[in-house]
């Protein structure tokens, strides 16, 4: 039985992880912890048998965890993944991975050292409609993939008003962070990891005239980054704007096929040309139809520290997804493209 130690009983913990331990067999929440208590009573009545924590270091130091489940703000993910790791315990993190690409690079240090799994959640990797793309993508039916374009835009839903979302010395930023480490993973993930090399980037915050709270992240963040093979990826992330509709989606350029993934229309098609004409292909996959996207990340976890799978996330890949966002927000803030070294 893999023994896990939650930290952070919010609304993640209790939807999707929560949700997906119940369903993975040879897993068992033994311990919680939450610095709020009223949440911790909340959780206790769904796991009776689990030990309550409002502290993780106690947490961390009394049990006898296989691994730690991160799901806090964002600023706590790094400081509470190295402690883990440094106890020799294996870590799963909610996104992103961490504030900055410093405390990234000293999640992946102590990762090494430990010799433990360290993963962060990248959810929409488990997407049918991904798995089916990465196939077709692998068998080189889309041939070399040389742009793309990416983005989540909402037209209004800023997450948590007021709350720790909004404040950039918890959160590290807005849609940038929160939704960008999502789709701009996913984009580079099925174009085979490509090394970025510049970024150029521009953000804005025009929405808080249209609440009674003071923020300072970003509701609107626009970019282009350029990678070591040549090819570029331009992105779109909002929390507001004053656009027709919401759109989720990842659209790649292949020399023999494009594809386009959009996850709130629930769209997929591939595009391409045959006999002269141009086809258009609609797979018959579609990411609503399975186990939530979460419970196959988290399966995923518990093979790779049961020694069944090899990981398919890399601390190497956390830290140069966090560096393409400082440099954004570097990028937007001196008004000029950056190179990542
Ligand atoms: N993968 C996804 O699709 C997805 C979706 C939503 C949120 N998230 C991520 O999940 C994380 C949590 O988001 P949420 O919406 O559940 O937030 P939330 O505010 O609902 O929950 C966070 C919880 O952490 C607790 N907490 C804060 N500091 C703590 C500490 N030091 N020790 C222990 N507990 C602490 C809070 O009391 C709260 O209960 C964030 O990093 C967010 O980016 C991921």
């Amino acid at each position: 039985m893999v023994k896990i130690g939650i930290v952070g009983a919010g609304k993640i913990c209790q939807g999707p992880h929560m949700g997906a331990y119940d369903k993975i067999e040879n897993t068992k929440i033994v311990a919680i912890c939450d610095i709020n208590e009223q949440k911790l009573e909340a959780v206790s009545k769904r796991y009776p048998d689990a030990k309550l924590y409002t502290d993780y270091q106690e947490m961390i130091d009394n049990e006898e965890l296989d691994a730690v489940d991160i799901c806090t703000p964002n600023n706590y993910h790094s400081i509470i993944a190295i402690y883990a790791l440094n106890k020799g315990i294996n870590v799963i993190c909610e996104k992103p991975d961490a504030i900055n690409a410093e405390e990234a690079e000293k999640m992946k240090k102590a990762a090494e050292e430990s010799g433990k799994t360290l993963m962060v959640i990248r959810n929409n990797r488990y997407r049918p409609t991904t798995k089916f793309l990465k196939q077709y993508i692998a068998e080189d039916k889309m041939g070399e993939i040389y742009a793309g374009r990416c983005g989540w835009i909402r037209r209004r839903g800023i997450p948590g008003w007021g709350g720790w979302f909004t404040d950039k010395a918890q959160s590290g930023g807005g849609p940038l962070i929160d939704l960008g480490v999502h789709i701009i993973d996913l984009a580079i993930y099925l174009m085979g990891n490509p090394k970025p090399v510049t970024v150029s980037g521009s953000t804005y915050s025009k929405f808080p005239h249209t609440s009674y709270s003071k923020t300072d992240v970003e509701d609107l963040a626009m970019g282009f980054i350029r990678f070591d093979n040549g090819a570029c990826l331009q992105i779109e992330f909002s929390w507001a704007s004053n656009i027709e509709y919401d759109q989720m989606f990842v659209e790649l350029r292949g020399e023999k096929a494009g594809s386009r993934m959009s996850g709130i229309d629930r769209k997929f098609e591939i595009f391409t040309e045959e006999c002269g004409t141009n086809v258009t292909l609609k797979p018959a996959v579609d990411d609503y139809n399975c186990p939530p996207h979460h419970e196959l990340n988290i399966r995923h976890f518990i093979d790779v520290i049961e020694g069944k799978a090899e990981p398919d996330f890399t601390p190497i890949q956390g830290v140069n997804m966090v560096k393409i966002l400082d440099a954004l927000y570097k990028s937007a803030e001196l008004g000029h493209e950056i190179a990542l070294d």
